[in-house]
């Protein structure tokens, strides 16, 4: 099958390879996976047409034959490219404009929330800098303070001190740092956080393995939020924690889709927190994540090009996983994630693919004297094994053998799950699981 992917970060070096992977099942042949904006990945075809450019990418898509389109980043998603190509007839993994407003529009997602009886934090509109001081004499410190539209990850504030608040509302209102002036004040809800992906045609759902982000920059949860430093998956939950999740939000979510008539074919990203066992939706996101997908991906035993395919027309499969590990290590720039330099030589063993440890490119670029970096998240180094622990042995193994200079992770990914045990239930059971 030809396939295009839309995207060419780490996220989307998963989904490519689990495309590579799996065979057209109705052919028995392998995939052409094209991927758009230009890639340099091996065994693909890169594409340099941009995906804001609708009729470039329709035009490029009669070209080449392409039979499924797959979305990666939530952007494209938000400027409607998989409502265009749908009008045209063509099949998109991807939901529509109005379901990744569910993650690009923070208010519309709070209130979407509302409406679906879904355990959320209390939250209240502010509208200028004297209005969020005013306003946060309701809430008790810290003042979540988040605004509206995409922030490329810098649309949350988390302040200890009025003094911060004060930063926070001037950042916002009179500096406009961040594009929007729309924002709210949230209740700041402590607890372990997860994310819990599902499949869905808008109607149904599938579970997908169960991941922990790790999203600040250095070991120990300590200095600014990243898009995510590393993940590992699955995470093992009581069954009554994975109960609510999926009976007080998931089901609710998909109902009130259905109600709202918003077209949904993909990936749904619920961020949640988990206080008192009780869950709480901190975020939707509208697609996988990063670097989620590059670990939930590997875990799924099922051929991906079906499940892209079936559900781009509405159905949805039964997903089996493994009962494998996966751990992800990011390899970020100096500078990440403020001002990541860009343009240091990588060497070392990147792409040497073992079936234990393989790297996959996030921020590379291709250049006559080799390999460069381009972004702030550089690699993605994967391990896989039975075990969570080994499966972090094995990436870290194959990440010390990259290098630039500069080249900064996080030495305790996956900490937090690992207990003396060997197991790694986070989250205790309660009596109602025994
Ligand atoms: N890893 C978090 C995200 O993809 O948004």
């Amino acid at each position: 099958m030809n396939i295009l992917v839309i995207g060419n970060g780490g996220r989307e070096a998963a989904m490519v390879r689990a495309l590579l992977l799996a065979e057209d099942s109705r052919t028995q042949c392998k995939n052409t996976v094209h991927v758009s904006p230009h890639s340099i990945l091996k065994d693909v075809v890169s594409s340099q047409v941009s995906p804001q450019n609708h009729s470039a990418i329709l035009t490029y898509i009669r070209t080449h034959h392409i039979e499924l389109v797959v979305v990666g980043p939530e952007l494209p998603l938000w400027e409607g490219l998989s409502d265009f190509l749908r009008a045209q007839n063509i099949l998109v993994f991807g939901p529509s404009k109005a379901g990744a407003e569910l993650e690009c529009s923070k208010l519309f997602c709070k209130h979407f929330l509302n409406q679906a009886g879904i355990p959320t934090s209390a939250f209240t509109e502010v509208f200028s800098e004297l209005d969020v001081l005013e306003k946060s004499t309701s809430f008790s410190p810290p003042w979540v303070v988040k605004v509206d539209g995409l922030a490329a990850g810098k649309g949350v504030y988390i302040c200890q001190s009025p003094e911060e608040l004060k930063l926070a509302a001037k950042d916002i209102f009179a500096d406009l740092k961040l594009g929007s002036q729309r924002a709210f004040l949230e209740k700041f809800i402590p607890g372990k956080e997860l994310s819990y992906l599902v499949l869905t045609n808008g109607k149904a759902f599938q579970t997908l393995p169960i991941a922990q982000d790790h999203k600040r920059i250095y070991a120990g949860d300590k200095g600014p939020n990243t898009g995510g430093m590393g993940t590992v998956a699955p995470l093992e939950i009581s069954p009554t924690l994975e109960h609510s999740i999926q009976t007080r939000i998931v089901e609710p979510f998909l109902l009130e889709l259905q109600k709202q008539k918003i077209d949904y074919r993909g990936v749904l990203y619920f961020g949640i927190i988990v206080q008192d066992h009780q869950p709480y939706v901190l975020e939707i996101n509208a697609r996988f994540g990063d670097p989620e997908a590059q670990v939930i991906l590997p875990l799924i035993k099922n051929n991906m090009t079906d499940v892209f395919f079936q559900i781009a027309q509405g159905k949805l499969p039964t997903i089996e996983c493994t009962s494998q590990f996966a751990s992800c290590v990011v390899l970020a720039a100096p500078g990440y994630p403020d001002a990541p330099e860009k343009n240091l030589s990588i060497t070392g063993d990147i792409f040497e693919v073992q079936d234990q440890a393989y790297a996959l490119p996030a921020g590379v670029a291709a250049s006559p004297q080799g390999l460069k970096t381009s972004g702030g998240r550089v690699l993605n180094v994967i391990g896989l094994a039975s075990t969570a622990e080994d499966s972090l042995q094995q990436a870290y193994a194959a990440a010390k053998k990259i290098s630039w200079k500069g080249l900064q992770y996080r030495s305790d990914i996956g900490q937090k799950v690992l207990n003396p045990d060997g197991s790694n239930f986070i989250f205790e059971r309660t009596e109602k699981d025994s």
